[in-house]
């Protein structure tokens, strides 16, 4: 099973919209292993988006995501990485399918409600950015016996 880290950007929990993403990732048989709501330090944002220091568009982002609260998650699965960013949709809104999460409720890259890591060694740099080992909880879900 592949992990992946997963994050609802400052928009989309301003705007009341975690539970709606949460429930997404949840009905497509994913298991959630972690979740927390917290304010990114400078620091750490600046860490977490390190591959993209020298892109005109930092200083924004970098602004954006510590702006207020993320809710920041860990989420398992086959494929989990590949799955979740089926279904998050592109990075710019206004190529992202109807039916993924920024095809449905956001309009522009700068503001895209949602975080989802881009490889499998992405995800496991950025779940040791925001986890600690003993905050990833392990657990068998009799449920997925119907999901594979
Ligand atoms: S790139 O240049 O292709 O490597 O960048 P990309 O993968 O498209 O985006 C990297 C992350 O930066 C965010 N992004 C932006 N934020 C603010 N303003 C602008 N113009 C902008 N362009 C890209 C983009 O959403 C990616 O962040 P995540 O959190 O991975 O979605």
């Amino acid at each position: 099973m592949e992990r992946t880290y997963l994050m609802v950007k400052p928009d989309g929990v301003q705007r009341g919209l975690v539970g709606e993403i949460m429930s997404r990732f949840e009905k497509k048989g994913l298991k959630l292993v972690a979740a927390k709501l917290m304010v990114i330090p400078k620091e750490t944002a600046e860490k977490h988006y390190a591959e993209h220091k020298d892109k005109k568009f930092f200083p924004s982002l970098i602004s954006y995501i510590t702006s207020g609260p993320v809710f920041a998650m860990v989420w398992e699965g086959e494929n989990a990485v590949q799955v979740c960013r089926n279904i998050m949709g592109k990075t710019n809104p206004q190529e992202s399918a109807p039916g993924t999460i920024r095809g449905d409720y956001c309009m522009v890259t700068g503001v895209n409600i949602i975080h989802g890591s881009d490889s499998p060694e992405s995800a496991a740099r950025e779940i040791g950015i925001f986890f600690r080992p003993e905050d990833l909880v392990d657990y068998k879900r009799d449920s997925d016996k119907w999901i594979y």
